[in-house]
């Protein structure tokens, strides 16, 4: 039993997650058709994690005998810049998300949730690896810079990222 508050604010995140997975899916679409396909699987894999961190969420709010109430999801945008600002707008949305994440543990304090605050935890960390993850790519698209080979180098490290459901 959590309180409606929490609930609320819990099913809010799950749309957070969704337009994640939304906004990934569509810069994976983007570098698609940039020929860039190492970049598109690294977006697809993105997208598909951001599928799961949703229905975490959703599983969290039904094992508590909440009904979920869905949202509409925004549309995210279709057009796209480099893929050094394709990281970087990333980046800014995970820092978004990692705020998301702890205005709901500061809530889950706040409302003495021990149990909601003991499942955001797992978020908690999941947001470090993320960023930490996107400054890495910055980082090597910074070195790269204007250089076709660098650019493509790069392109070659995304495309051996692999999608693996994460265990909480
Ligand atoms: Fe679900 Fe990228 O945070």
């Amino acid at each position: 039993m959590i309180s409606k508050k929490m609930a609320q604010a819990l099913s809010g995140q799950i749309n957070n997650e969704l337009y994640s997975a939304y906004l990934y899916l569509s810069m994976s679409s983007f570098t698609t058709f940039s020929s860039l396909n190492g970049a598109a699987n690294w977006f697809m894999v993105q997208s598909q994690e951001e599928m799961t961190h949703a229905k975490k969420f959703y599983d969290y709010l039904n094992s508590q005998g909440e009904h979920v109430q869905l949202a509409a999801i925004a549309e995210p945008p279709t057009e796209f810049g480099t893929l050094l600002s394709m990281f970087e707008l990333t980046l800014r949305h995970e820092q978004f998300i990692t705020k998301s994440i702890n205005d709901l543990m500061e809530l889950a304090v706040k409302e003495k949730e021990h149990a909601t605050r003991i499942f955001l935890q797992w978020f908690v960390t999941e947001q470090i690896e993320e960023e930490g993850n996107n400054k890495d790519i910055i980082a090597k698209l910074k070195l790269a810079g204007d250089s076709t080979r660098g650019l493509m180098m790069v392109n070659r490290d995304l495309a051996t990222r692999v999608f693996t459901s994460p265990t909480a």
